[in-house]
């Protein structure tokens, strides 16, 4: 099979300026719920770009947890990789890619920390084990065996043991705050319908872009 041969045709309705809401958050709305109904596997699943001091672009899957006019949030550890490239570089990009539905979100922007509170309401939302799970990932650095991590996990719920779990000082939201927002919908022929949201002084320019 060669993979250079593989392509489908995008048959979905197209896409135009008044079916789009002015405001990209509420716009982002719409096709998050259509992705939810529509089956697409963990359709709040993205794509998060970032690129530390040295300018290399780095990416990982991370999940979208929220998202309201502030930005969108995900959690992670505070140590990981991502983290201290995010301290170099507060910008990241995500992607979300609903191919099921012949769709793609694009959004950029700056990256701030999610206060101690919000992480702390969120941290308390968590399965038990996933609250154990934060406490025991030194994530992104290295270790010699998975049984380590397994010693930690009990050694942490040994610690825990009949109380809550208190939320790790390394671990945390971050919410990217969209300047940028592009809609993508396939269309035949390679003719696909793209819509660009600028953040400006006056409000969220739209233009349409060529595939
Ligand atoms: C479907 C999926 C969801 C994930 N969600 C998260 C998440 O919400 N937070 C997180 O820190 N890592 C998540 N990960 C793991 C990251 O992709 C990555 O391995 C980890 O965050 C370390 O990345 P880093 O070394 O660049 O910091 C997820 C991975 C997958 C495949």
């Amino acid at each position: 099979m060669d993979i250079g041969d593989m392509r489908r045709e995008f048959e979905s309705e197209g896409l135009d300026r008044d079916d789009l809401d002015d405001d990209p958050i509420r716009q982002f709305e719409r096709w998050f719920e259509d992705a939810r109904t529509a089956g697409i596997l963990e359709p709040n699943a993205m794509s998060l770009a970032t690129a530390g001091a040295d300018g290399m672009p780095d990416l990982r899957t991370v999940l979208l947890k929220y998202f309201d006019a502030r930005g969108f949030v995900f959690y992670t550890n505070y140590g990981s990789r991502k983290a201290r490239e995010l301290e170099d570089n507060p910008r990241a990009a995500l992607l979300f890619p609903w191919l099921g539905l012949n769709r793609q979100v694009r959004i950029q922007g700056p990256v701030e920390k999610v206060s101690k509170a919000e992480s702390l309401r969120y941290f308390a939302s968590r399965p038990r084990g996933s609250q154990i799970g934060a406490w025991v990932s030194e994530q992104s650095r290295a270790i010699t065996s998975r049984g380590l991590l397994e010693q930690k996990v009990a050694e942490m719920k040994r610690k825990f043991a009949g109380g809550e779990v208190p939320l790790p000082s390394f671990w945390g939201g971050y919410r990217v705050v969209p300047e940028r927002v592009e809609f993508w919908q396939g269309r035949p022929s390679r003719l696909h319908d793209r819509f660009e949201y600028l953040r400006t002084d006056d409000g969220w320019h739209i233009q349409r872009l060529q595939p």
